[in-house]
């Protein structure tokens, strides 16, 4: 199957799956520099917790390429400007600092200019092949939770299109499939960017995978009807605890889950756990009012009526049947048997 690759570091650029025209068009950009990386990770050109990480390493391996500096210290300064400029792109998921925070101490360490430079760019093309690696060891260890038959419910896009390749949730049912199971997909639309219906959908009948769209409001009906046996979301941030933050939406979906007796799984790899934050610290990106009040160009509210548009939201581990990782699955009480997990 030829998966689709959402990053990729090929001559000197950056090469992105442009996913603001997805699913009209299947169309790359090539950024050049690390100001261009930025303005697509907050575009959305790029989106997705483990693709932004990546997506920001090698914005930083852009800036070592076009750095002048001679020395050392001029080299770090160049890369603490792109640093700040990349970290400053959005908010929610945590892979965007662990990944920029893992390149720089990489840089720190080397001893010349060329050392640096060439330290940064392995580090990031490092951290993109691990990324495959994570979800199709997420992949193997999360299919053993799925029976064959089952229809599977995902909200957002957990896949291919927001990790390397592969994906996280998605990435647990191809493997699933792989296994031999035979799953389907009921993907939410995700209203207001549609990640579900213009990524999660697209991605899916791309891959060959049965997949059926429902709005965001028909989740609650189609539980009711015992029409989802499962339900499958990646996170932007998994905290030590088990809160996850995730797309807007999956609090909702958790409460119908847990009300219907419906086993709720987050797939995350372990780049998207921060373990030192509390839940009230975890900022929640704000985006545009457009996002919401616009369907393309048309307007569909009132003008002067107020809107709030949260990006992502946060479900408590109660709601959560299972954690997903590379390393394993986790049960509650997530606190304990993530210390286990990890040693
Ligand atoms: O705003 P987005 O599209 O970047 O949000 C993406 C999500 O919420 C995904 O579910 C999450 O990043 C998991 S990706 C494997």
């Amino acid at each position: 199957m030829n998966l689709l690759l959402t990053v990729s570091w090929k001559n000197g650029s950056v090469v992105l799956i442009d996913q603001t025209k997805l699913p009209n068009k299947l169309v790359h950009v090539r950024c050049m520099d690390y100001r261009e990386v930025a303005n697509a990770i907050k575009k959305l050109v790029v989106r997705g917790a483990p693709a932004i990480g990546v997506t920001a390493a090698f914005g930083l391996a852009l800036a070592a390429q076009a750095s002048r500096a001679k020395a050392l210290p001029e080299l770090m300064t160049d890369l603490d400007i792109a640093f700040k400029t990349l970290r400053a792109t959005r908010p929610t998921a945590v892979n965007l600092f662990w990944a920029l925070e893992r390149v720089m101490e990489k840089a720190k360490r080397a001893k010349t200019v060329e050392d640096a430079k060439k330290a940064v760019l392995d580090e990031a093309l490092k951290m993109s092949e691990e990324d495959v690696e994570a979800n199709r060891q997420m992949g193997a260890n999360g299919a053993k939770m799925f029976r064959d038959g089952d229809v599977v419910l995902t909200h957002c896009n957990a896949g291919s299109l927001a990790t390397v390749a592969y994906g996280t949730a998605l990435g647990v049912i191809r493997a699933a499939r792989e296994s031999g199971k035979r799953l389907s997909v009921i993907a939410t639309e995700t209203r207001p960017v549609m990640q579900g219906s213009r990524l999660t959908a697209f991605e899916l009948q791309h891959d060959g995978i049965d997949v059926s769209l429902i709005p965001d409001t028909a989740v609650g009906h189609m539980m009711a009807k015992s029409a989802i046996k499962r339900v499958i979301v990646g996170a932007d941030r998994v905290l030590r605890t088990g809160h996850v933050f995730n797309k807007i939406g999956t609090y909702q979906v958790a409460i119908l889950a847990s009300r219907h007796r419906v086993p709720f799984y987050v797939a995350a790899p372990l780049s998207t756990f921060d373990f030192e934050s509390s839940p009230e610290e975890v900022m929640i990106e704000e985006r545009s009012v457009d996002e919401v009040v616009k369907v393309g160009k048309k307007r569909i509210a009132p003008k002067g009526v107020r809107i709030f548009n949260p990006a992502f939201d946060m479900t408590p581990p109660e709601l959560i049947t299972g954690i997903i990782t590379e390393k394993g699955v986790l049960k509650p009480p997530f606190e304990k048997n993530l210390k286990a997990l990890l040693g």
